[in-house]
């Protein structure tokens, strides 16, 4: 059926107590400015927002015109809406130090007497803990929960997934960690005669993360508080990405709120002598929009056009918020 059943809007309805919202799909899009236009009517709406990223490469503060970086900040014009670029080169220097203090810990504890430099470059140079921070960000972010709704852009869609997928077995691991451990300290302690407990930073570590992973897939999980968008083009690519994101989501149960599609070229600026360059190009978006529509049967929530200019500033986020809010 070629029509919208649940609109964006509609959505948000159905969904009151929605509390993350995230935008998926290929690169260029439109995740962060369909973030931004959301963040923005959210606010209009008199809830408190909070518009994060947790990409490097960030883009928010050429989005809003402001700077963002580091801290939240509230937008200008815009009542009741912060936005945040976290620092992830500031929270990767963090997490090595910790690390790194784990690792001396450790080392003393198995008395080796090894340098723990060489194990803190192995354990963080790769691109896996540059992901790994971004996500740690987002979920203390989410933990804090100041704000009546937190806009992400860019969702952490790989990441998520890799969550979900490791934390049942995570969960198995640890507790089992901490049974043998727990019978060793009791044996230790029998036969030392003395009932004190030895502090082990390791298993605290362990036993905190698993509960964050825990508390962490608890909400992603969470059909009212959470929901996913995927955005596409009418093009054969972006449809693809999301519909391969789409599956992996409702494999580990992460709420899916709907697909949004962008830049459709509105058929009433093209005539029968138009150039033909743009005939043929909304020729070609007529046939993606018919796979599109079977595709994701029920799941369309709006359809944005192409502007005649690039999505800048708050007047014209509130443009675009006019469009994927009808
Ligand atoms: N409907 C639209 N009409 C015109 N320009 C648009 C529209 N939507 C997005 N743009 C422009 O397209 C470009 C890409 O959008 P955006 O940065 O939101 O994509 P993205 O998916 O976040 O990209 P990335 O993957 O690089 O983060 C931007 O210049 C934006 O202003
Ligand atoms: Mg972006």
């Amino acid at each position: 059926m070629s029509e919208i059943e649940t609109s964006m809007q509609g959505y948000l309805k159905v969904h009151p107590d929605l509390h993350y919202l995230f935008f998926g799909g290929k690169g260029g899009v439109g995740k962060t400015v369909m973030a931004g236009a959301t963040a923005i009517w959210a606010a209009s709406q008199g809830k408190r927002v909070m518009l994060a990223s947790t990409n490097p490469v960030h883009s928010l503060s050429g989005l809003l015109g402001q700077d963002v970086f580091g801290k939240h900040t509230p937008v200008q014009g815009v009542q009741n809406l912060w936005a945040y670029e976290i620092d992830t080169k500031d929270t990767i220097e963090r997490s090595k130090q910790e690390i790194r203090e784990k690792i001396q810990w450790f080392l003393k504890f198995a008395d080796i007497s090894t340098k723990a430099e060489d194990f803190v470059e192995s354990a963080t140079m790769n691109p896996a803990f540059e992901e790994s921070a971004m996500f740690e960000n987002m979920v203390d972010l989410m933990f804090k929960n100041e704000y009546d709704i937190y806009v992400f852009d860019t969702a952490p869609t790989a990441n998520a997934r890799r969550l979900l997928g490791m934390s049942k077995v995570y969960s198995l691991w640890v507790n089992k960690m901490l049974k043998s451990r727990e019978d060793a300290r009791t044996l230790r302690e029998m036969l030392s005669f003395t009932k004190k407990k030895e502090a082990d930073p390791l298993m605290d570590y362990l036993v905190s993360f698993r509960d964050r992973m825990g508390h962490a897939r608890g909400l992603l999980t969470s059909d009212e508080k959470t929901a996913f968008f995927f955005i596409t083009l009418p093009e054969a690519l972006p449809i693809a990405v999301i519909t391969r994101f789409i599956g992996w989501f409702h494999e580990f149960g992460i709420p899916v709120g709907g697909v949004v599609v962008n830049m459709l070229i509105d058929h009433s600026q093209v005539k029968a002598d138009s150039p033909e360059f743009v005939r043929n190009r909304v020729a070609m978006q007529d046939r993606y929009m018919e796979d599109i529509w079977e595709k994701f049967d029920g799941m369309v929530r709006s359809i944005v056009p192409l502007y005649e200019t690039e999505v800048r500033g708050v007047p014209m986020l509130n443009r675009l918020a006019g469009s994927l809010f009808v």
